[in-house]
Parts: structure tokens; C-alpha cells; sequence
């Protein structure tokens, strides 16, 4: 860096190791597409002569390029890294920017301001002490603006610079600085900031970016970088009780037993008393070891391994927390979602929930609303879309230790992941446990599963079958159950067209009302298979989500997947209730193969096509395999 080439060479070392001691800042600046921003960082960087030589130079390069800014430097250069946002004139992806003055070490997450991209944002605003938020002085505060404070409030940013930019527009007018800060403070009362501080700035002029003004004498705050160097973001995680979630366990040789990690808040000390959770087990800390050797204390964010006094089974995901404010224990709670994915959110399908080292499947067992964030109204909603973002209730198939996101921003998010897709599709921020887990309670039952198969002398099993209406999964599934029943097996026949009537009687067929649909068959067929019954479904089940939720309900085997993959051309062509033709005429919405998906199984355990073989022989097929895997045996 070119402040550190300017120093003698004896001094380095010193200097360096002043600089290691520095506070460091996080922040993240927002703002709409053409607010300044990426000048306002280029800016903040070059004036403060942070730049590597190499960097400049390649800046100055550019300029001559890609430059909008004439023969003055484009700084907005410097920031928008690459070539594609260039020839878009967007910032389209969180760029993190390390940069250091005397008094602090900085770490700027650039976020792009298109609308589509407020996952970019909520991304760089986990981690951030403060937001810097652009408004373009001509404009005032817009719906870009609120958006963007709402988020930096729900992922716990506490600190608020509004830099009102591009005052050389209208003339360093006090008046127009002076409407836009009383503007924006009214609306931001609800958000819950410490501190907001309104900088009358021109990020292109390079006014009150560095140093005071003189065109803005009125304004009697700090320039933008002095009052960075100074702000106070205390109440931070350094500040909370101890946690650090086990990212492994270190065994490399049977005398040594260490559990290496992260401290995501709070401070470590060797004698300090812990308790594990979730298996609420105590011991004490008894050396803390680096690759920088041993510590007597360590604290957030640094990477360490620890061992205990105790030997306590520990595993992967556990949360190592202070003795006297452990973490909390649920396996249902209120969250905050934001949803990032282009496939929509449904309630009831299941996703794999990751918190803090630990991967649990977990449900949406309610939207409760849909946050408008630009007017902070709370809206219903059956399911949300990308970048919408919700409040729900979750259920996990396991409890994990958390805490609320406003006490731990590390331990109390998580994020969602698409079973089927591995990708994240949701961030989340916990609220509070419901009650409700902790005082349900799993009823133990004297008699079980297999006292009530053995007494119905079979094993029980599930058949789930799958297809186009039309394609005869239920003429099929009723020639089974007629072979089965004459082999004096118990059975149970769920049927599409007759649940509808009843117990989904309030469903219909959006690809929401679907996900309920098969989730409460999946349940209702757990339990019959509960009760020791061949059970046999048959829904069009169009999602392979639920189809696998449905199998994950049931012990190992217990789940056989029968494809009817007669063709959509020859249901089409049946057409017995009459059904495809209302659909082609464009009278039932949402009819599965002409308006809505279809996801065919990949592993289906049986495979047949009505077209090719008859539904006797069908059932016959599905009968030997019934046999020959051993389910009709007892
Ligand atoms: S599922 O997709 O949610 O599994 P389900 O098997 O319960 O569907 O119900 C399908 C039956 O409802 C079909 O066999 C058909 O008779 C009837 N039906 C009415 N409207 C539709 C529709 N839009 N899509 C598919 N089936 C429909």
C-alpha cells in the first residue's frame, strides 16, 4: 500500500504490528443503481491514498477505456470488478473490500441496488457493524431507500450513515440536506437504529468524503471517512456470551481431543466453565491451541481448537457456550425469511435448514405474512417468491441449539437449502422458540408397530403410486388391493379424487395446495403403516419434494414408489372424467401436463406403463414384487 511504501524500512515491522492491533469495521453501502456508490467507495479508497500502485495504474488504464466520466477518473471503475456489470453500467454481485487508514482496519461489502438483487444486500449485511445508505440529494428518499434500511435493520445493523450525495447537483442547498435527514429519521424510528448520522456529500466533487468541505460550511458533523474511524459500534458480538459451534472434531492422536471452530461471540479463557449443547453437558475449558500456539484468551472470530477437562461427547454442529448463558434448545421457532430462490417457498414441503454447523430437515409449518417493505405493511400470503421476505413458523425434525437473532446474529440465522438442488434458497433470522415444542411431548405407547403387524401377521409397507391423472393408478391400485385382500392381507386404499372430498376437502390444485395435499397424505400414510397396514396411495403426487418427504416419514423399505408412466398423449386420449378437454379449453387451471409440472421419479422402485401392459398384469407385477422382496412373508 502506498501510505506503508512511504514509510523507512526499520519502522515497517512496528507498523505492521500496529496496524494487526486495529479495530476493525464492517459496513456495507446501498443505494439505487445511479446513486454514486461505487464512486463513493472509489473515491473514499483513492483519496485516502489506499490504493496499491499497481491498482491506480490499472485504474487510470481503464478510465481511458470504459471511462463515462471524461478525462476525470472514473472511480466507479475501481469498485465494479467485472467486465460484465461494466457494459451493464450495474453492480451485480457483493464485492468485500479490505482497506485500512491509521485508526482502523475496514471491510466494505459493495451490494448492487437493483431491486432483484436484495439477496446481494441481506448477504453483505449479515456481517456488518453499519450501513451506508446513498440517496441522491435531486431525489430524496425512495422506496429503494426504505427497502434497503428495513433489511439492514431485520439482519441487525445498528448504525446508520445517510450520505446524501450528489449535492454539487443542487447547489450545497442546506435546506434540501436538512428535509431529506428530518425525512429520513421519521420513517426510520421504527427500525430500531442506535445512531444515524446525514453527511451532505459529493462523492464525484470529493466533498466531506475525507475531509470537511468548504462548500457545505453549515453542515457541522464529520466527513465521511473521520467519522468511520471513529464511531463507536459497540454492543457487538465480542460483547455476547461465549459461543462457538464445533466444526470438527480434532483427534489426531489418542491423547489429544480437541473441538476446532470458530468463536462466533464472546471471549474463551483456559478454566472457564462450559456447557455443550444440545447435550447440556458441563466441563471446563482447558487449553485453547492456534496454529499460532497456545492462547490465554481468545475471542470472536478467531479460529481456534479447544479442549476440555472433561471427556464429553461432543460432535460436529454442537454450540461450546458459556457456562452460565447457554444456548437455547427447540425444534420449532418464529423466524424472519428472506427467500432467494426463483422456485417459490411452499409451506409444509421440506428443506434442509443449516444453523451453525448443523443440517437438519425442516418444514414451514405456517406463513403467517409477507413483509411489503416499502411500506412495512404485514400482507398474507400463501407462499413467498424471490426476494420477498416472510415471517413463519418452522418445525425441524431435530432440536438444535440457538439463540434469538437479536442476542447472536451467528447463532440465531440460518439458511434453507433445496433438498433436490443442494442450492440455498432462504436466509433466515430466529425470533423465539415456540412453546408449543416445549410442551408437546411424544406420547410413549405400550404397544408398537410391530406388535401390531405381527398381530395382522404382515409386514407393513406403503405403496405409493405416482402419474397423470389418467394414466390408471387407481384401477391398478384397486386390482392390488383386491389380490392383496384375498391373501387375507389388511390394507387401505388412499385415493386422489375421494381425500379431496374429505380430509382435503379445502385444497385445490395450485402447486401450493399440492405440497399440503401430499404432505398430510404422506402423514396420514405413516400412520396407517404405524398401525401395521399395507397401505396403498394414489395421488398424482406431482413433486419429487414430497414424494421423498412421504419416504423419509417411513422406516428403510417400508416406502415402494410405483411409477405409472403411461404417457400424457394416451391419458390425454382416455380422458375419462373428461377432464383434459375442460383443460385444453382453457376451463380448469393448473391441470397437470398441460398447465402444470409433472416431475417423473428417477428411482422409482416399480416402473410400468398402462399403454404397454394391462392393469392385470400390472397389479401382477406389483404383486411378485411385493413377494419376492420378502413384504408378504409372516
Ligand atoms: S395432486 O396433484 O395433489 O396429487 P390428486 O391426486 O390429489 O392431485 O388429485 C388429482 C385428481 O383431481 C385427478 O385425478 C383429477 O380427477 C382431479 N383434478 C381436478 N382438477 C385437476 C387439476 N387441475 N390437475 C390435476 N387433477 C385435477
Amino acid at each position: 500500500m502506498s501510505t506503508a511504501a512511504l514509510l523507512p524500512d526499520e519502522d515497517v515491522i512496528e507498523y505492521l504490528a500496529a496496524h494487526e492491533k486495529k479495530g476493525l469495521l464492517r459496513f456495507i453501502t446501498c443505494g439505487s443503481v445511479d446513486d454514486g456508490k461505487s464512486t463513493l467507495i472509489g473515491r473514499l479508497l483513492y483519496d485516502s491514498k489506499l490504493l496499491y500502485d499497481d491498482q491506480l495504474a490499472t485504474l487510470e488504464n481503464d478510465t481511458k477505456r470504459h471511462g463515462t466520466q471524461g478525462e476525470k477518473i472514473d472511480f466507479a471503475l475501481l469498485v465494479d470488478g467485472l467486465a460484465a456489470e461494466r457494459e451493464q453500467g450495474i453492480t451485480i454481485d457483493v464485492a468485500y473490500r479490505f482497506f485500512s487508514t491509521e485508526k482502523r482496519k475496514f471491510i466494505v461489502a459493495d451490494t448492487p441496488g437493483h431491486e432483484q438483487y436484495t439477496r446481494n444486500m441481506a448477504t453483505g449485511a449479515s456481517t456488518a457493524d453499519l450501513a451506508v445508505i446513498l440517496i441522491d440529494a435531486r431525489k430524496g428518499i425512495l422506496n429503494q431507500t426504505r427497502r434497503h434500511s428495513y433489511i439492514a435493520s431485520l439482519l441487525g445493523i445498528r448504525h446508520i450513515i445517510v450520505a446524501i450525495n450528489k449535492m454539487d447537483l443542487v447547489d450545497y442547498s442546506e435546506q434540501i440536506y436538512r428535509d431529506i435527514d428530518t425525512d429520513y429519521r421519521k420513517f426510520a424510528e421504527a427500525l430500531g437504529f442506535q445512531s444515524i448520522a446525514a453527511i451532505p456529500m459529493s462523492a464525484f466533487e470529493g466533498d466531506n468524503i475525507i475531509s470537511k468541505s468548504s462548500r457545505t460550511p453549515w453542515y457541522d458533523g464529520a466527513a465521511l471517512l473521520p467519522y468511520l474511524e471513529t464511531i463507536s459500534v459497540r454492543g457487538d458480538l465480542a460483547e455476547k456470551p461465549f459461543r462457538m459451534p464445533v466444526q470438527w472434531v480434532n483427534r489426531p492422536n489418542l491423547d489429544f481431543r480437541g473441538f476446532s471452530g470458530t468463536i462466533a461471540s464472546g471471549t474463551a479463557s483456559p478454566g472457564d466453565e462450559v456447557v455443550v449443547m444440545p447435550s447440556a453437558k458441563r466441563s471446563k475449558i482447558e487449553r485453547i491451541v492456534t496454529q499460532d500456539g497456545e492462547f490465554e484468551m481468545a475471542g470472536f472470530d478467531e479460529a481456534v481448537t479447544i479442549t476440555l477437562t472433561d471427556e464429553i461427547d461432543i460432535s460436529r454442529g454442537d454450540i461450546i457456550c458459556a457456562g452460565q448463558s447457554p444456548a437455547e434448545l427447540t425444534d420449532q421457532f418464529a423466524a424472519h425469511l428472506l427467500w432467494m430462490s426463483d422456485e417459490k417457498l411452499f409451506p409444509g414441503r421440506q428443506y434442509l435448514l443449516k444453523t451453525a454447523n448443523r443440517i437438519v430437515p425442516a418444514t414451514i409449518t405456517e406463513l403467517k405474512h409477507k413483509i411489503n417493505i416499502n411500506t412495512f405493511d404485514h400482507q398474507s400470503a400463501k407462499t413467498l417468491e424471490l426476494n420477498d421476505i416472510g415471517y413463519c413458523n418452522l418445525n425441524l425434525a431435530q432440536s438444535v441449539a440457538f439463540d434469538a437473532y437479536d442476542d447472536n446474529r451467528r447463532t440465531g440465522s440460518f439458511i434453507l437449502i433445496d433438498k433436490r438442488t443442494n442450492a440455498t434458497v432462504g436466509a433466515g433470522m430466529i425470533e423465539f422458540s415456540l412453546r408449543r415444542a416445549q410442551n408437546v411431548h411424544w406420547q410413549n405407547l405400550d404397544v408398537g408397530k410391530p406388535s401390531r403387524a405381527k398381530a395382522k401377521h404382515q409386514r407393513p409397507c406403503v405403496l405409493w403410486f405416482t402419474g397423470l391423472s389418467g394414466s390408471g393408478k387407481s384401477t391398478v391400485a384397486n386390482l392390488v388391493e383386491k389380490k392383496l385382500h384375498d391373501m387375507g392381507r389388511h390394507t387401505y386404499i388412499l385415493d386422489g379424487d375421494n381425500v379431496r372430498h374429505g380430509l382435503n376437502k379445502d385444497l385445490g390444485f395450485t402447486d401450493a395446495d399440492r405440497v399440503e395435499n401430499i404432505r398430510r397424505i404422506g402423514e396420514t400414510a405413516r400412520l396407517m403403516a404405524d398401525a401395521g397396514l399395507i397401505v396403498l396411495v394414489s395421488f398424482i403426487s406431482p413433486f419429487q419434494s414430497e414424494r421423498r418427504m412421504a419416504r423419509e416419514l417411513l422406516d428403510e423399505d417400508e416406502f415402494i414408489e410405483v411409477y405409472i408412466s403411461t404417457p400424457l398423449e394416451v391419458c390425454e386420449k382416455r380422458d375419462v372424467k373428461g377432464l383434459y378437454a375442460k383443460a385444453r379449453r382453457g376451463e380448469i387451471k393448473n391441470f397437470t401436463g398441460i398447465d402444470s409440472a409433472y416431475e417423473a421419479p428417477v428411482n422409482a422402485e416399480i416402473d410400468v406403463d398402462t399403454s404397454e401392459v394391462s392393469a392385470e398384469s400390472a397389479a401382477e407385477t406389483i404383486v411378485e414384487h411385493l413377494e419376492s422382496k420378502g413384504y408378504l412373508e409372516g
